[in-house]
This record gives structure tokens, sequence and C-alpha cells, in this order.
């Protein structure tokens, strides 16, 4: 796969730890929704090294000094539904306050196109980094699909999450969307007739609610 500026695949090896753990056909409903947690959540201290901070005034036990904080309200997540809802808490352990908008897409199963069934964004999302996430990077249609739906709402700050990336996928979105910076925990080799991640984790929606 050819290198892209605003593509990052995370190299640590508790990373990989995690990951392998979320692979395996055996990890049960409670321990895959736990991983992805908190792999979301080290995923976001990376994602967000750039963040701009704000200077405020702190009085220690001793004295008074000037330290750096995220402005309130200047991050927002948002999952694309199902699976993205399943990382949202591994972000807020980092941004608590952070506004939460929801896309829902589902692929259709014989074209792989994404169908948009909801969005509903916050207020003044337009202002704020937006961090929008789902475990899952296919074919990237989906990824594209709601890059394109927050640049339509005036979002000009947006990094990608995901956990699991395949090759197409981040040809896709790196091509679309090269103002995006795009994360992944792993990249796998390819993908399948049916469109599925090779070796992938499976169904993501599924194993975090149990659906099948
Ligand atoms: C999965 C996944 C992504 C999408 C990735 O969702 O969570 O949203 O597929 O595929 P793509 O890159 O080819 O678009 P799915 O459509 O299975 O819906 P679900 O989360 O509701 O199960
Ligand atoms: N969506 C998933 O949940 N898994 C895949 O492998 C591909 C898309």
């Amino acid at each position: 796969m050819k290198k892209y500026d605003n593509v990052f695949i995370f190299d640590h090896p508790l990373i990989k730890h995690k990951v392998s753990i979320l692979r395996d056909r055996e990890t049960g409903m409670k321990e895959f929704r736990e991983l992805v947690e908190e792999i979301a959540t080290v995923m976001t201290y990376e994602s967000m090294k750039d963040i701009a901070l704000e200077p405020v005034e702190v009085e220690t036990p001793l004295e008074k000094t000037v330290q750096y904080r995220v402005p309130e309200g200047s991050v927002a997540v948002v999952p694309i539904l199902r699976a993205g809802l399943g990382m949202v808490n591994g972000v807020h352990r980092v941004f608590p306050t952070a506004r939460v908008g929801h896309i829902g897409m589902y692929r259709d199963e014989k074209t792989l196109e994404p169908q948009e069934y909801y969005c509903k964004l916050p207020d003044g999302i337009e202002d704020k980094t937006v961090l929008l996430v789902d475990p899952m990077l296919a074919t990237g249609g989906s990824a594209c699909d709601a890059l394109s739906a927050l640049k339509k709402r005036g979002c000009r700050k947006i990094v990608f999450m995901c956990i699991i990336a395949a090759p197409e996928g981040v040809e896709t979105v790196a091509k679309a969307h090269p103002d995006v910076r795009v994360y992944a925990a792993a990249l796998d080799r390819c993908l399948n007739a049916n469109g599925y991640i090779l070796p992938g984790l499976g169904d993501a929606g599924d194993r975090l609610y149990g659906t099948k």
C-alpha cells in the first residue's frame, strides 16, 4: 500500500496485544466491549496530540501558576452507528464533556454501499475538533460519507479513528479526505468477497452487541 502522510498506523506492543485478544473468536461480548473502549482511550491520546490548549491560572497549595488546558466544549465525538458507539466511552475517559453526534450508516450487503439512516450533530460542531470513530474501515465507503456529512455541516478539524483498517479503505479515505488524519490500531491484509476485513475480527457491531 502506498504511504499516505495523513494515515497513522499504531506500532505499540500493548495495542498489538489488546487487538490480538479482540480478534480472537473466543473473546466474549463483555471483554470485547471493554477492549474496544480501552483501545479507543489510548488512541485518543495519540490522535489528539496537537490539540490547542488555552492558558489558565491555577492556585496550587503553594502558589499561583499559569498552566494549560483543553478549552471547554472544544471537542466533539461522532460515532458511526452502530459499532462506533463502542468507542465513545473510551473517548469520554479522555474528554468527559465532549458532546456526542451520531451518524447512522449500514452497508448494503450486496453492493457494500453505505446507506445513511440517521444524522444528529451537536450545535456548534463546526467550531470543534471532531473525532469521528468506527472500529472498522473496510471499503471506506461509510467513513467517506460520514466525513462528507461532517464537512457539509462546516466541520474543518476532523480526525478519524478506527481499530482495524483494510488497505482498500485506507486508500479511499486518504485520497478523498487528504485533510483528515486517519488513525488505525492495525492495518490488515485485504477484504474478502463479502467486504469483510481479513484477518479482521468479524462483524464489530454483532460482537459488541451480541446480535449474532
Ligand atoms: C460496519 C462498520 C463500519 C462499516 C465499514 O458497519 O462498523 O461502519 O461496516 O465498512 P465500509 O468501510 O465498507 O463502509 P455495518 O454497516 O456492518 O453496520 P453496523 O455497525 O450497524 O453493524
Ligand atoms: N464491518 C465489520 O464489522 N467487519 C468487517 O470486517 C467489515 C465491515
